[in-house]
């Protein structure tokens, strides 16, 4: 027997959800966190229980952190008094990337297995080394399965050019700058909201740090971070998109509480090119649509560009719009990885290189598919609502690494969306 997810064809979603705390800024403020030994808890609230919270928890109890994780409040304390993140473990996530940042600020020494994730094309960490090797760490092991560093010297400030604006090493690099002597400038770094949801925490946590949410941040180093502070980690606006995209394939009327209009406003306006209405009011988002959806040229970017995480849920809704749609996505290669699940369902797309084309208007039935990451997962679900008959989704394990309670959500909504066990 086997955990699946078993979707039925639904009519209209109505009503009003919560979104949940964005997984990558609560991987990112669970991160920051961890460079204090203070006693004094640091307490993250709005943490979404999801299973690579989980997996991140296990790593840092593991190098030392006193962790309580209850009903989305977390509370960490304590000092990290090891060094070894082994690879069976920091394979289970991306975020276990934190983790080359987190050792540079606190012990100095890096013996870290490299970060799995979503296998959604090269994931290097070149950007993260060339970062931390200019803060002072010497890398004696960088390519293989085990990153092995040390800053013998200790940490020391200075400036810093991303080769590309890299989410995962403009927070490692805000890490261990924090804790460097002197001034670290880092340039053409990544301005996503995560970004600066950590950098407030930092803040909060007694580091010098301006800039966050532009192209360069600045950093004032500190002998020593405190606890004793709280912090609501934002809402996910990945989940508030997949959502929102969701509601316009099905078509309907729905509230997404706790969803932060800015944060989402590249695919609020994508949304409206393709025909559907919001209303975004200070802290929701209504979703209305009418399921007349108009075809879509876009190609993904880092923030404010239209999130990459976003990538399948847009070809879906391209799936139902009256014509041809193109996504280029340049930021991961292999985030196409739905493609063929979506066109067994009936979609007619064309894949080539980084080029997608969605040959719209096309009616979805249901079969089994595979979905291979967390975006393609709920994408297949949100196929499955609209397609005729019963979609069997294989992929729990990513439905439950991404997203809380995501079926429990849907069928709020009147869908019919539920993890059983199959014997396939
Ligand atoms: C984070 C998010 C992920 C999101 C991505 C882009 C987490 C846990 N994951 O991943 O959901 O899709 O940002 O918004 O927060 N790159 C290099 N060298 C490096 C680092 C990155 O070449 O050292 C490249 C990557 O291959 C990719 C691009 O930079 O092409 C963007 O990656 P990056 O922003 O680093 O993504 P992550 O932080 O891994």
């Amino acid at each position: 027997m086997k955990e699946v997810i078993k979707v039925v064809s639904c009519k209209e979603l109505k009503g009003e959800v919560s979104i949940a705390g964005s997984k990558n800024s609560a991987l990112a403020c669970l991160a920051a966190a961890s460079i204090t030994p203070d006693e004094n808890p640091i307490v993250l609230k709005n943490i979404p229980d999801i299973s690579d919270i989980q997996t991140m928890i296990d790593i840092l109890r593991s190098l030392g952190k006193k962790v309580i994780f209850e009903n989305g409040i977390l509370s960490m304390s304590g000092e990290i008094n090891n060094s070894v993140v082994l690879p069976e473990k920091s394979k289970k996530l991306r975020g276990s990337m934190y983790f080359l940042g987190i050792l540079a600020a606190t012990t100095g020494e890096i013996y870290c297995g490299i970060p799995g994730g979503d296998k959604i094309g090269k994931r290097p960490i070149d950007i993260h080394i060339h970062g931390l090797r200019k803060l002072g760490v010497n890398f004696t092991s960088e390519n293989g399965e085990i990153i092995v560093g040390k800053a013998e010297k200790g940490l020391e400030g200075c400036t810093i050019y991303l080769k590309y604006p890299s989410v995962g090493a403009t927070c490692n690099l805000m890490l261990a700058a924090t804790k460097a002597t002197g001034r670290t400038v880092l340039t053409n770094v990544a301005k996503e909201p995560e970004i600066v949801d950590m950098a407030n925490l930092l803040s909060k946590m007694g580091a010098r740090i301006t800039g966050a949410g532009t192209d360069k941040i600045t950093i004032s180093g500190v002998d020593e971070l405190h606890g004793g502070v709280e912090h609501e980690v934002i809402s996910d606006r990945i989940e508030s998109g997949t959502l929102a995209s969701i509601v316009a394939v099905c078509g309907g009327d729905v509230l997404l509480k706790h969803a932060i209009p800015y944060h989402n406003f590249p695919i609020i306006s994508l949304l409206e090119d393709i025909g559907v209405k919001i209303e975004a009011s200070d802290e929701s988002l209504r979703i209305i649509s009418d399921r007349n959806l108009k075809p879509v040229e876009v190609e993904m970017m880092p923030f404010p560009g239209i999130a990459t995480d976003l990538q399948s849920s847009i070809a879906l809704m391209a799936t139902q719009a009256k014509g041809d749609s193109t996504i280029v996505d340049l930021v991961f290669q292999k985030r196409f990885q739905y493609v063929d699940e979506l066109n067994k369902m009936g979609a007619l797309m064309q894949l080539s290189e980084n080029n997608l084309i969605i040959h719209g208007g096309k009616k979805l039935r249901g079969c089994h598919v595979f979905g291979n990451d967390i975006r393609a997962v709920s994408t297949l679900i949100g196929a499955g609502l609209i397609a005729e008959g019963e979609t069997i989704i294989d992929g729990v394990i990513h439905l439950k690494r991404g997203y809380p309670d995501f079926d429990k959500k849907i069928r709020k909504l009147g869908g019919s969306v539920e993890i059983v066990a199959m014997d396939i």
